[in-house]
């Protein structure tokens, strides 16, 4: 086995446990996600939904912010586990697109452990990030 597969079936794992906590009665559509940083840590996340619906936030966004708040601003990849191998929505790529750069492997997985892997790059090409915006100061 190879260290990258190695680190992908890790990942994985670390998203399917995660996805056990997601608070999805509305959806009914659980998500888990485990994002790794360069420091080697890994963040875990899942959905979390709210009667007013639009308050709901995405498994990756919550494994995001998590990491974040640790302290942590660089990543090397996440791992997203759903029934139907859902690719991050746009506001996931978005705000990953924030910390990780177009090589932030995305790891997608079904609960029975089947995955495809893509780059943010090939998610969300030509993004916008702080490079767009004028200098400020
Ligand atoms: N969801 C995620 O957690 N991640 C995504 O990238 C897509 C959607 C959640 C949001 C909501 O709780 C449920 O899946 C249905 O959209």
């Amino acid at each position: 086995m190879t260290e990258g597969s190695s680190r992908k079936e890790a990942l994985v794992a670390l998203a399917l446990e995660a996805r056990k906590k997601a608070y999805a009665p509305y959806s009914h559509f659980p998500v888990g996600a485990a994002l790794l940083a360069e420091s080697g840590q890994v963040y875990a996340g899942c959905n979390v939904e709210n009667a007013s619906y639009g308050l709901s936030i995405c498994a990756e966004r919550v494994a995001l912010f998590k990491a974040v708040a640790a302290g942590e601003q660089r990543f090397k990849a996440i791992a997203v586990v759903t029934e139907t191998m859902a690719t991050p929505c746009g506001s996931c790529r978005q705000v990953l697109a924030e910390f990780g750069d177009d090589e932030l492997q995305v790891i997608v997985a079904d609960p029975e452990g089947q995955t495809e892997i893509y780059t943010l790059g090939e998610l969300l090409p030509a993004s916008f990030t702080s490079k767009d915006l004028p200098p400020f100061g």
